[in-house]
Order: C-alpha cells, then structure tokens, then sequence
C-alpha cells in the first residue's frame, strides 16, 4: 500500500527543497504539497492523507491550530512536526498535537525512518481490520510527557543521574509510584531504597523510563473501574515478562542496547489489550467467552475482533516513535514465525519469555510452553529453554504488593 504524505510549509523554497529531496520516493510515497494550514484542509478533505508534516509558523492558520483541526477531524493520521525552532517544539512536545518533533534542517533519511517505523506495520494483511477497530476507538494515548523529557534530558550533553532526577521529583505522584514499584519483590533489590537518586543508580535511568511508561500505561485510574483488576493483572504479568527477558538476555551477553529494547518490549508487549478495553463491549464479551479463563487471550481476539493485542499495540507504539526491534517484537510476539530473523533475537527472547510467564506448572516440560517449537527449532534454541526456565523461574514466584 502506497503511504500519502502532506507537506505543509508557507515557505514555497522549504516546499521545492522537499519535492527535490523525496523526488526518488515518488514509486512508495504519494506525495501533496500546501502552503497553508488552510489550503491542507482542503487537501485533507479531497485525498486520503496517512501522514501530515507540518511546519510550526506560518501566516494564518499556523501549525498548531492546523494540527489540532486534524487531530479532531481525522484522529488516525499521524502528525509530525517540522521546525527551525527548538523551543516551539519544546511548546508542542507538552501537548500531544504532534506525535512526532524533528527539527530543520532534517534529511531524507531522518524523515524516511521516522515515517517508515510509524507506517511499516501498515503493510500487513490485517490491517483493514486493524484500521477499523482503531477508528472506534477514536484517539490513541499519547506518550508520556516526562518519558519524552526525559529522552530529552538524556540526549544533552550535560545530563546526570541527579538531572534525571530533579526532572522526575517535578512529579510527586509518579516519583512515589516509582519508588513502590523499584521495592516491590519484582525487582529483588538488596536494601529499601527510599530516593529516586538511588533508584536511578541501582537500575539506570532506561529501567526507569521504562517504569513510567509501565506505570503510565496501566494506571487503573484511566479505565472504567470494572476493568480495574483486569488492568492491573495484565501490568504486573508485563513487568513479570520484562524481568524474564531480561535475565534470558543477559545470559545470552546481549548489547546493553538489546537488553534495553527486550526490557522495554517486555513491558508493553500486551498493551494492545489495554486499548482494546476502549472498543464498545468488548470486555464483557471476552469475560463471557472465557468464564473458565483457559482460553487464550489472542484467541479470543481474532474471534470478536479479527485482529490481535499484537497489533493493536506495535501500532501505537509505531505512533510513539519507538524503536523497530521493540515494535517488532510486539508485532509477532505470538505468531514469531510470521517474520524471518535468525539468532536470538528481541523477539525470541519476548516469546519465549511470554510463555514462561504464562505456563501454570512449576516444573520444566518442554512439550507444555505455549512457544512456536518450529521457530524456537530453527533458531536452534530449544536445547537452551531448561536453562533459560531454571535461570528465570524466581520471577513467576513472585505475587506483586
Ligand atoms: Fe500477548
Ligand atoms: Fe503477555
């Protein structure tokens, strides 16, 4: 499926500049050029638009107003934001107008990979039926705001661990949340730790992003309350599931990069549930459907909906701008064998992980694990379960406070 593109700049040289610069991507983008927030309404009602990338200051309509019309009018098209400006984006990146910030002067490259990661799930066969669940669900939730600023923090040459922490104690409740979290058994720390100072040190400052996101993600307080215990049962198996791909990859001496991604992807890999709690009656449906809770979620899924939790989330997270190995993972953390890879990669280790998490006996057997044994025999991983299950057990013991 060919994506199209709206370039919105009143700028007509910062216009032809992009004309030349995306000239060789005429054959996978369709491309629409405006020159006013006006005059990309009017685009926006005649064409089907995927993506917008709009520039912040323009006579009239400027970019904000205009983003703010599309949000409302079309909530499904991705939103970017391109300016000179460092501190308009530091305006925007508070609200959540824009799901993506990039700053002039940008290359093709930069803008080709930012599209590519939000758009390169869109290519999937269930997507019609993906599309249409996410357009009852109206607007996704945006990133976390600290997350971003943290990211931001982080990316600054002068940052530190005490920086890191002055910006998240601006938060009261979420520095709280963070420190009950970091105590609780999951994380098997040697002491209480009673400052974010400490908590920084003791499990990076990636751990801690990724527990905002967590805590973020499945907040009780943003679902109906019937939901609740539902919410917070799919949390604490995610953060169960991060911990076990964790482990399995260090034993594994993955880069610390991977290790961040196989956290990160541990943590969100089900929160398509999450959202899949805002389509109209669905969660009474499933409760009907698995009043003996054996059935697996995913089934469930493909039965009422057509469509998987999988998707649902790599979707948004794409939306987020999250790395592709994360997305990835999420993507295909049932169905691993859909995509061709080889070694141990995020997503075997989230799939393995997934099924240690979910398998109810506490003895190894191989044959019982809810893992795609062809895949997992390809990559010539099975040898490795034992160990990897052994190494990783002392986290399904653990019942979250
Ligand atoms: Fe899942
Ligand atoms: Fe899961």
């Amino acid at each position: 499926m060919k994506i199209s593109i709206l370039f919105v700049d009143d700028d007509r040289d910062v216009i032809d500049g992009y004309k030349r610069m995306l000239f060789s991507m005429k054959k996978e983008w369709e491309q629409f050029y405006a020159i006013s927030g006006e005059d990309a309404l009017k685009i926006m009602e005649a064409n089907k638009i995927d993506v917008i990338v709009s520039d912040m200051k323009m006579p009239g309509m400027d970019g904000t107003t205009l983003l703010s019309k599309v949000m409302e009018l079309y909530p499904r098209v991705l939103r970017i934001i391109l300016s000179g400006h460092q501190d308009d984006i530091k305006i925007i990146r508070s609200t959540t107008l824009a799901h993506q910030f990039l700053l002039k002067p940008c290359d093709t490259n930069q803008l080709m990979n930012v599209i590519e990661n939000a758009f390169s799930l869109r290519t999937n066969l269930e997507n019609d039926k993906l599309m249409s669940i996410l357009n009852g669900i109206g607007q996704l939730p945006a990133i976390p705001k600290l997350y971003l600023e943290i990211e931001e923090l982080m990316s600054s040459p002068d940052v530190s661990l005490e920086r890191v922490s002055k910006l998240i104690s601006k938060d009261p409740a979420i520095t709280a949340k963070i420190l009950q979290t970091v105590n609780s058994a999951f994380f098997g720390l040697p002491r209480r730790v009673t400052s974010l100072i400490d908590s920084l040190n003791f499990l990076g400052t990636n751990t801690i992003k990724s527990i905002i996101l967590y805590l973020q993600s499945f907040s009780s307080a943003n679902y109906p309350p019937e939901t609740r215990v539902y919410c917070e049962a799919v949390g604490s198996h995610s953060l169960q599931v991060a911990l076990t791909a964790k482990e399995i990859g260090k034993i594994e001496k993955k880069d610390k990069q991977l290790m961040d991604d196989i956290y990160i992807a541990g943590i969100l890999h089900d929160i398509g549930k999450i959202i899949l709690l805002q389509v109209p009656g669905y969660y009474k449906k499933m409760l009907i459907l698995n009043t003996t809770g054996l059935k697996r979620s995913i089934d469930i899924e493909y039965e009422l909906l057509g469509v998987s939790h999988e998707w649902v989330g790599a979707y948004l997270l794409g939306i987020w701008g999250l790395p592709k190995s994360v997305i990835e993972a999420i993507a295909f953390h049932h169905s691993p064998s859909k995509i061709n890879e080889s070694g141990v990669t995020a997503l075997s280790i989230l799939h393995v992980a997934n099924a240690f998490v979910n398998y109810k006996g506490d003895k190894f057997s191989g044959n019982e694990l809810d893992v795609d044994f062809s895949y997992i025999g390809n990559l010539d991983l099975i040898a490795k379960l034992e160990f990897w299950w052994d190494s990783t057990k002392k986290f399904k013991e653990i019942d979250n406070e």
